[in-house]
């Protein structure tokens, strides 16, 4: 399916991306379904009516942000290192850090990508629960680490004692994804700073809080505290979700300044950095208001996704989060494929042997659509 989907693109014309594949760094115990041949044969493809596959966030980027990115689309000209740097600054201050523990990136995924580079370009493995966010591993994976997962626990957090035993003298970094990404479920935060307060002694742990601005009192639930008290933590954090840019590509890392000197040595010196992106953050971090429209629509939008697959009858995992898991008793390819035949992008899942399917927060409308194609799909 893979090599049928790449003609499909046009991309077997480029012989060094016609290699077979790398081993799919999913094992049996997580896997992802994908829209199948059929459907993306089926080209022009019809318009999704609603996108809930990417936990992306439909009411941004905020106005402030819209008008800042306008504004600044005529110094598009210039290289851009004084709007990274005013950006870093901010982004600093709102932390609680000295600029020098701040990389910014286009996209938490570039640092997310970068540590992994960082931390395996020799023999090591690296400790994450199972089922987690998969970019870091797979780089990691392509760099030739070991891969030691440790299942999430029975209420779906991180096993943190089951992680600590896990670590070994080849261990490179620790990653944990808090909220975690797909159960959409928050490990105590307590625990988790003991955690990586104890750990970081041996081992960087790394913190990827992509979803922590949904959470009503973010301050109290970061690991940005531990790199305050001078720990081996790195934190990553995204423009994409609760400010709702995901298309405009900012991230940002917290970290102790060795380590970003470290990354320094590998990065592209703010080369990779647009001004629009720049000026659009900037102007979003301030628009707290917007941040708080985004946290309760995504509330109220978790609200009616509950109230809606109760109504089918169906259990889900409560979420911390802009996007929900639910276990399905069906078949997952036919189930993602008849609801994408509906207009409707979801993701399906094989967790831990189950399917799963995880739909991301949308407006009133969407979130409809979805619960009347959840409900024609399964009833067929
Ligand atoms: C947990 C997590 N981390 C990182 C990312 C990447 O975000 P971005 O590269 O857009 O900042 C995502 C995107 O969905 C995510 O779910």
């Amino acid at each position: 399916m893979k090599q049928a989907s790449l003609a499909g693109a046009g991309l077997l014309a480029f012989p060094s991306l016609n290699a077979a594949p790398a081993a799919s760094p999913h094992r049996p115990g997580f896997r992802e379904y994908l829209p199948s041949l059929e459907w993306e044969r089926s080209l022009p493809a019809p318009e999704l009516k609603a996108r809930l596959l990417a936990n992306e966030n439909p009411w941004g980027p905020s106005p402030q942000a819209r008008l800042a990115i306008m504004e600044s689309a005529v110094e598009g000209n210039r290289y851009q290192h004084q709007a990274a740097s005013a950006l870093r600054k901010e982004i600093a201050a709102f932390e609680g850090v000295s600029e020098d523990h701040i990389v910014v990136a286009p996209g938490s995924s570039d640092i997310l990508e970068k540590m992994a580079i960082m931390h395996y370009l020799e023999e090591g493995n690296l400790v994450t629960a199972d089922p987690a966010y998969m970019s870091l591993i797979k780089t990691a994976r392509q760099m030739g680490a070991q891969w030691n997962k440790v299942k999430l626990a029975a209420d779906w957090s991180h096993d943190l004692e089951g992680m600590a035993s896990a670590i070994d003298k080849h261990t490179r970094l620790v990653y944990i994804c808090n909220p975690n990404n797909p159960t959409g479920t928050l490990t105590d935060p307590d625990k988790l700073r003991d955690f990586c307060r104890t750990v970081s002694k041996d081992v960087p742990v790394f913190v990827d809080e992509a979803y922590l601005e949904f959470l009503p009192n973010r301050a109290k639930q970061t690991m940005v505290k531990t790199i305050q008290e001078g720990h081996n933590v790195i934190v990553a954090r995204t423009f994409s979700k609760i400010h709702g840019m995901a298309g405009l590509r900012v991230g940002y890392g917290v970290m102790q300044p060795e380590m970003r000197q470290q990354v320094d040595g590998i990065w592209r010196n703010n080369m990779s950095l647009c001004k629009t992106s720049l000026m659009g953050a900037m102007a979003s971090l301030r628009d707290t208001g917007f941040q708080e429209m985004s946290r309760e629509k995504t509330a109220a939008a978790r609200e009616q996704t509950y109230v809606g697959l109760e109504k089918l009858g169906l259990e889900y995992v409560p979420s911390h989060t802009s996007f929900i898991l639910f276990p399905l008793a069906v078949e997952g390819q036919a189930f993602l494929d008849d609801m994408f035949a509906h207009g409707v992008g979801v993701r399906v899942f094989d967790v831990h042997g189950k399917t799963h399917c995880r739909v991301s927060m949308g407006t009133p409308e969407e979130i409809d659509l979805f619960l009347e194609s959840l409900g024609s799909v399964l009833a067929k």
